[in-house]
């Protein structure tokens, strides 16, 4: 029985061990290739969207011919990119917006962005030419314009943006995640760099770190232990090392699950001006719960003490509601992290395993329950001394 759960809990851990390495990949600008001739001196990875900045400025004619590169939400989405001659932020910048235009070929139009609201086309404050947008089979969005910022310029502050959907030729609302509310910086036209904004959002990595610690702790172990204790307890060959193995996969667990909080309260440090309150508050709260269950363990009555009975039904009840609330702030995790829908997926057939072997091993354990019942009745008519599942 142990070690099948141990081999269970090794093929979980490392199948959700191996995937965020997939996602990480660095991306490079020097690999863009354009079409019609295309080149320019400099390009930029920009921080963050996963986008690049490709151009080359004529300071003797004042022109900056370029290139954005970015992935929209959707292939009926749009990718934007700004200069914000008054400020650092979106309102205020002269955007070019590219998207699949209502006549169904790929098209640029400039807006001055002057609120939060529905943006309107516009005419902006610099002069632009040559237009164009093309929309590659992976997915990526390459914007061109040549705009002329004046002759001798050395920096400008830009803003880029990526949107999911169109409405009747009207770019919509981007999301508000992270990623897209720190995607401004300086672009440096001399020296050719982008710098991020300076409220830049915490690395994935970091985020990965916090979603692994979690998931192992909250997701896996703390399960487990539960399925420990309420199913190896009933072979009597397996007591006391029941105890033991449930006390001490929930230790580690919550060692592991202390450590994942405490990196979720640093990205909350971080994230500047974002905060996820209900992903917060459940983390709290799970934190909390937890720690009354480590207390619980050195509040716990003799077998035989009255108040037994009431101590199991409040052990019982704050480690499933731990159980359950670890999994709904793992599902709001995934969420806020835009995760790959194969992490969702991964957590999903984690769950299902841990429910699968939970039905077979409450199936063995009423059988097992049931026999020794019926054999009991024959030898002592008392049988005081039967292990029952629920273990009061
Ligand atoms: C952009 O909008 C602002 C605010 O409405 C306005 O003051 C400015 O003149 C506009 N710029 C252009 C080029 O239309």
């Amino acid at each position: 029985m142990a070690a099948l759960l141990l081999s269970s809990l090794l093929l979980l851990l490392s199948s959700l061990l191996l995937l965020p390495s997939a996602s990480l990949v660095a991306a490079s600008c020097s690999s863009e290739t354009f079409s019609k001739n295309r080149v320019y001196t400099t390009c930029n990875d920009l921080p963050h969207l996963s986008s690049s900045l490709h151009f080359t400025y004529d300071s003797t004619t004042g022109t900056l011919s370029l290139a954005f590169v970015s992935t929209p939400g959707s292939s009926s989405g749009w990718v934007a990119w700004a200069i914000n001659p008054t400020a650092t932020g979106m309102i205020g910048s002269q955007a070019l917006i590219a998207f699949k235009q209502p006549s169904g070929s790929m098209g640029v139009k400039t807006y001055n962005v002057s609120g939060y609201g529905p943006i309107e086309e516009s005419a902006i404050s610099y002069k632009t030419s040559d237009l164009a947008a093309e929309l590659g089979s992976d997915g990526k969005i390459q914007m061109f314009a040549n705009v002329v910022v004046g002759k001798g310029v050395t920096t400008l502050n830009q803003v880029w943006q990526v949107g999911g959907s169109v409405t009747n030729g009207v770019p919509d609302q981007h999301d508000l995640q992270s990623d897209n509310k720190a995607s401004m910086g300086k672009l440096d036209l001399v020296k050719g760099v982008s710098t991020g904004s300076s409220g830049a959002a915490p690395s994935n990595n970091k985020k990965n770190v916090h979603g692994i610690l979690n998931a192992v702790s909250w997701g896996i172990l703390i399960p487990l232990g539960a399925i420990i204790a309420r199913y190896v307890k009933v072979f009597e060959v397996a007591d006391p090392a029941w105890f033991y193995m449930h006390v001490s996969c929930q230790l580690v667990g919550y060692a592991i699950g202390v450590a994942g909080w405490a990196t979720g309260l640093n990205l909350g440090k971080e994230s500047k001006g974002i905060t996820y309150t209900t992903h917060r508050s459940i983390g709290i709260a799970i934190f909390a719960l937890a720690t009354l269950q480590l207390f619980a363990l050195f509040l716990r009555p003799n077998k035989d003490h009255k108040f037994r009975f009431f101590w199991n039904v409040y052990h019982h009840m704050v480690g499933y509601s731990v159980i359950v609330l670890g999994a709904i702030n793992i599902f709001r995790g995934l969420t806020i992290l835009q995760s790959e829908d194969k992490w969702r997926t991964a957590y999903i057939a984690v769950i299902c395993v841990l429910v699968g072997i939970a039905i077979i091993l409450e199936a063995i354990t009423w059988m097992v329950v049931l026999k020794r019942r019926r054999g009991s009745k024959k030898t002592y008519s008392n049988g005081h001394n039967v292990q029952q599942p629920f273990g009061v």
